[in-house]
């Protein structure tokens, strides 16, 4: 499969279009954002509690999809919205060890914020979020830019590939889901370690949301 086969040699891979413009429009309506984060998180916003039964929701969704996308299973970890303005950016950084899959749902964007993605496979043996100091950082000919448009979904190992986004350098606004999945714990295993806890089984996507050609597992 064409998705899969690039998530392994490249790190990532961009399924187009998944969202409807309907799906794109409860986002945008049902979403809202909390004060700045800290520099950790590159000051950008993150959702509000109210919002997360809405992102929670897309999130089943998402791991349906992703099971027909990429062929094999998945748990769902935490996934959360966040908004980038042109004072954010994101330090370069390894995801948590039990996050190995992380997908970005682009739904609405007013300028490109490209998220950089170094192409180098590298073991992850930290206990918490690594961010790389500047001399870890990867030499330019290994580094890929994952750019979404409105209603993309981009899916990438971000346990395992460095990635960020620089500050940029015009007027930005960007909002997206970040959704997380791991498939080396069980379900038993992950309940243990977090306190996310396991959203429930989906077997099929049954609303308007998605594009018609996405829903009933015919991701090709
Ligand atoms: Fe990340």
């Amino acid at each position: 499969m064409k998705y899969k086969h690039e998530l392994d040699t490249k790190g990532y891979t961009v399924v187009p279009q998944i969202l409807s413009s309907r799906g794109i429009d409860e986002l945008n309506v049902n979403v809202r954002f909390g004060e700045n984060e800290g520099a950790l998180q590159g000051w950008r916003r993150h959702s509000t509690k109210e919002s997360s039964p809405t992102v929670a929701s897309f999130h089943e969704d998402v791991a349906f999809i992703f099971r027909h996308v990429l062929g094999d299973v998945k748990n769902s970890t935490y996934s959360f919205a966040l908004e980038y303005d042109e004072h954010s950016f994101l330090p370069p950084h390894l995801e948590l060890v039990y996050n190995e899959i992380s997908m970005t749902l682009c739904y609405f964007r007013d300028n490109e914020s490209d998220l950089f993605i170094d192409k180098y496979w590298q073991e992850n043996k930290y206990a918490e979020r690594f961010t790389a100091a500047e001399d870890e950082m990867p030499p330019n000919g290994r580094v890929e830019r994952m750019r979404l448009r409105a209603g993309d979904i981009g899916i990438f190992n971000g346990r395992n590939h460095l990635h960020w986004r620089d500050k940029f350098a015009t007027a930005l606004t960007w909002r997206g889901i970040l959704f997380h999945f791991m498939r080396d714990y069980t379900a038993e295993e992950l309940v243990k370690q977090t306190s996310w806890g396991i959203p429930d089984e989906k077997h099929g996507l049954s609303n308007t949301r998605y594009n018609k050609d996405f829903t009933g597992g015919t991701i090709k």
